[in-house]
């Protein structure tokens, strides 16, 4: 599958690397070839390959999102049209002072980046955990794979991405339309206060079991 990527730092790169590792053609949308962040995600694995942010995007089935979430208006304004009927993974987070909801529990940040690319399929994924997950999500000790909650409008996009999900080594986890996404995002704040502020290892995820 054709990937492309808008952001390309603690989570879109490993997940970047991952992906291409797999066999997939993963391309970063980059406007400056030689910018420390291209270089630095190619130090990490030589196999990606890079384009203008329209070629990229234009090129690709699925677009990974995963710049700072203020960033992301800029972001896909850069790439406009060329968004119309792709899947949109949003890996981003609307983080506010004191680890609140940055849209004040409102909005999701995700239903804001479907309203910014109205003609894409946003699918919300890889954002409850930290970026010390994305490369290597083994858990060896355990009997049941790590758990990728993931939600989104269009229910084919859920299922591409849950492959994808799948692929990465993840239990894919669909729970349902963009309006779930205010709860993954307060699932990503658990996690941060535990991890960052309470002292958990990063190395920390979640397991569903079902009986
Ligand atoms: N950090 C985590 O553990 C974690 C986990 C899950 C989800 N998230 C979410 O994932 C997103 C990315 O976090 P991160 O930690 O990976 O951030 P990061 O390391 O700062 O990387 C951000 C990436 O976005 C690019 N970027 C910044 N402004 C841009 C713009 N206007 N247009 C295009 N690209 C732009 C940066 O490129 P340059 O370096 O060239 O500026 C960089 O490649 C955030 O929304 C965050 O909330 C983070």
């Amino acid at each position: 599958m054709k990937i492309a990527f808008i952001g390309y730092g603690n989570v879109g790169a490993p997940l970047a690397s991952h992906l291409q590792r797999l066999g997939h053609e993963v391309i970063l949308a980059a406007n400056d070839v030689s910018s420390e962040s291209v270089q630095r995600a190619l130090a990490r694995n030589g196999g990606l390959r890079v384009a203008t942010p329209k070629e990229a995007v234009s090129a690709a089935e699925v677009v990974f999102l995963a710049t700072p979430f203020q960033a992301n208006a800029a972001a896909l304004q850069a790439v406009g049209e060329e968004l119309k009927g792709k899947i949109l993974v949003d890996c981003t987070n609307p983080v506010g002072p004191g680890l609140s909801h940055g849209l004040n529990n409102e909005q999701s940040g995700s239903e804001m980046v479907q309203k910014l690319a109205p003609e894409s399929k946003v699918v919300k994924a890889f954002t409850i955990y930290g970026f010390e997950n994305f490369e290597n999500n083994a858990y060896p000790a355990y009997n049941v794979k790590p758990m990728m909650l993931y939600c989104g409008q269009d229910a084919a996009a859920r299922t591409t991405v849950g492959e994808l999900i799948a692929q990465l080594g993840w239990e894919p986890v669909d729970v349902g339309g963009l309006e779930q996404a205010l709860h993954l995002e307060h699932m990503t704040l658990l996690w941060i206060r535990m991890v960052r502020v309470n002292g958990y290892s990063p190395h920390m995820v979640w397991a569903m079991l079902k009986r």
